[in-house]
Formats: C-alpha cells, structure tokens, sequence
C-alpha cells in the first residue's frame, strides 16, 4: 500500500499490562521523534480515545520508564469502544487532536479494536503483542511473556522450600487465559511433577498415579503447575479431587494470580519491547498497516492483525513432551 503521510502517531497501552509495555511506548515515542514526528500518549487504551484523554508527549515523558512494570499510560477495557457509537466518539477526538496513525500495544482484544478502528475509518493502525500470555500468532514471543515466566518460577521455588520442609503437594494456578505457555515454561524451569494445560488432557487418574510413583522413587516435593484456563478446573477443583483420591496427602493450593502482571521486565521483554517500538514507527512510514509487528527467528516480522489473532498459536508439542520426561 502507497504510505501515507504520517506527522501525528497517537500511542496506546490496552487490555491487561504486561511489563515491558513502557520500554515498548518509550521505543515508539523516541523512535517518533528520531523521524520528526509529534507523539501523543493516549491514555487508558481505547477509554482515553473515547473520552479525550489524550496529551502530547515529551522527552521528559519517557525518561525512566524503560525499567518500569506496568504502564504508565495506563490500561483498560472498554465495552465502549465495541459499540459503533464509541468508535466514533473516538475517531472524531484523534481528528481533533490531528492524531494520523496509532500504534495500540496490548493482546488479541487490543488488536481486533485496531483492526475494526482501521476498517471503519481508515485510520493506519499498526499492533505490539503485550501480553503475558503468549498467545498471539506471529511472534515467538509476545511483550510481557519473558518476565511472568520468570517470576512465576522465582514464586514456584519459594513455595518449593515449604513444600520440602513439610512434605506436602502444591497446585500452583498460574496465568494464561486459555493458553499454556506461562504454565509449560513454569512446569519445565521448575521441575514440576506435573503440568495441566488447555491444550492437553490429563486425566485425574493419570495424574494420582504420576504422584504415587513419585512418592515410591521418594521424590522430596510434589509441586504440580495447573494453567488458569484447563478444562477439567483451576488448581482449587483439581487439588480436590486429588484429595479425594490420595487423602493422605498434606494438598495446599497457591493461585500467583496477579503477581506474574507486575514487575520491572526481564533483559529479553526489554529488548524486544524496544526493537518492536521502533519496527512499529518505521513500519507506520512504509505504509504497513493494520499489521502486528513480531519477531520470529530474530527478525521483525508483520503479519495481518487478522492472523496474528486467530487462536492457533499452540504450546509445543516438543515442550510438553519434555516436561513429562523431565516429571517422572
Ligand atoms: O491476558 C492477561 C491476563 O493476565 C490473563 O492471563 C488473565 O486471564 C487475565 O488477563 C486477567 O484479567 P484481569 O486483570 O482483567 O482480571
């Protein structure tokens, strides 16, 4: 497509933080000055288009941001902006303000309100996949995943010394909406005796016997990784039926929850945050729009927003394998 002439990029953070998110809006806005271009922050995700919650951005802005968890552009979820009403609202604020393209960095709700926002009203539109959950199509990785893995085993390990010293079985809810990749990376840089994710049945009778044979080779701890979305429940209704089958055991259940959100990025989320910040302002100039900007293989990668969405991004087959080596 013929670029068009961009002078104003609007940026914004959407749907829930992920740390890394601020290095991401400092590497678009300084990106946005390096080619002259006037960078306005919008504020709250798609709640501040609708509601003019839009100002200009400084250098001063952005100073220190970089090392810092959540966003300070703050985020939201707007049922609003879903209405054909609440687009508009937020249409005619961007042309108010002169804003011609926008840079939205959040998960797959984030992108689609991009798409459609590009769709009705042509405004060129470019996504960053921040999100812990990993579960966005054309990026190895998204913005956010790298430091909740590291912090939910950094939590795991801690809760391994308690279960160690009292001989007891955790569960262990970690993140992930309805993908597995948080719990999978959790289960393997932890030494899980078991991970349960969306993607792959484990019956309860499957899982009774991986902990019995455990219990006979006199493995210390028994720490088992359920992801927040399994079909068969959250940690709280598996160690339950656990109970009911093993009833000797000492069952505790920690839910991380929220934690994994927090937290100053890792070196990786950094890094990327920032090479896509930049891929996303050059990629706005070359006239890529309505894409997400990925890396794949060390490279920047655009892929439709329409792809990058559709839920087929799968934990590894090879990953699973490993873990249940690694188990037994
Ligand atoms: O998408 C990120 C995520 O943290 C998911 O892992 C989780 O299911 C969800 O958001 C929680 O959303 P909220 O913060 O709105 O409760």
């Amino acid at each position: 497509m013929e670029p068009k002439t961009i002078k104003k990029i609007g940026v914004l953070t959407s749907g829930g933080d992920a740390p890394g998110m601020n290095a991401a809006i400092r590497a678009v806005v300084r990106a946005g000055f390096y080619y002259n271009l006037e960078m306005y922050g919008i504020y709250r995700g798609y709640e501040g288009m609708i509601n003019d919650d839009i100002k200009k951005l400084e250098s001063k802005n952005i100073a220190h941001v970089l090392e810092r968890g959540g966003t300070f552009l703050k985020s939201a979820r707007s049922a609003e902006f879903r209405t054909p009403e609440g687009r508009q609202k937020a249409f005619d604020n961007l042309k108010k303000h002169g804003i011609d393209a926008l840079v939205v960095i959040g998960g797959d709700g984030s992108l689609t309100g991009a798409h459609l926002f590009y769709q009705e009203f042509g405004i060129p539109a470019i996504g960053l996949p921040g999100t812990i959950d990993n579960d966005l199509s054309g990026t190895d990785s998204t913005i956010g995943f790298d430091t909740a893995c590291n912090t939910a085993i950094q939590a795991i390990d801690k809760i391994r010394d308690t279960a160690t010293s009292h001989d007891r079985l955790f569960f262990v809810e970690v993140m992930g909406r309805d993908a597995g990749f948080i719990a999978i990376n959790a289960g393997i840089g932890s030494a899980a005796a078991a991970t349960l994710i969306p993607e792959k049945k484990m019956p309860i009778e499957k899982l009774v016997e991986r902990l019995k044979a455990r219990k006979k080779a006199m493995k210390q701890s028994n720490i088992v990784i359920v992801a927040e979305g399994g079909k068969s429940g959250g940690a709280t209704e598996i160690a339950e039926k656990i109970k009911k089958q093993l009833p000797s055991y000492d069952i505790k259940v920690t839910i991380l929850g929220h934690l994994q959100r927090g937290g100053s990025p890792s070196s990786f989320d950094r890094v990327l945050a920032s090479k896509l910040g930049v891929a996303a302002v050059e990629g706005l100039m070359q006239g890529k729009y309505d894409v997400m900007a990925g890396i794949i293989n060390n490279k920047i990668v655009f892929t439709p927003i329409t792809k990058a969405i559709v839920d087929d991004k799968e934990v590894d087959e090879d990953d699973f394998r490993i873990a249940k080596i690694l188990s037994t």
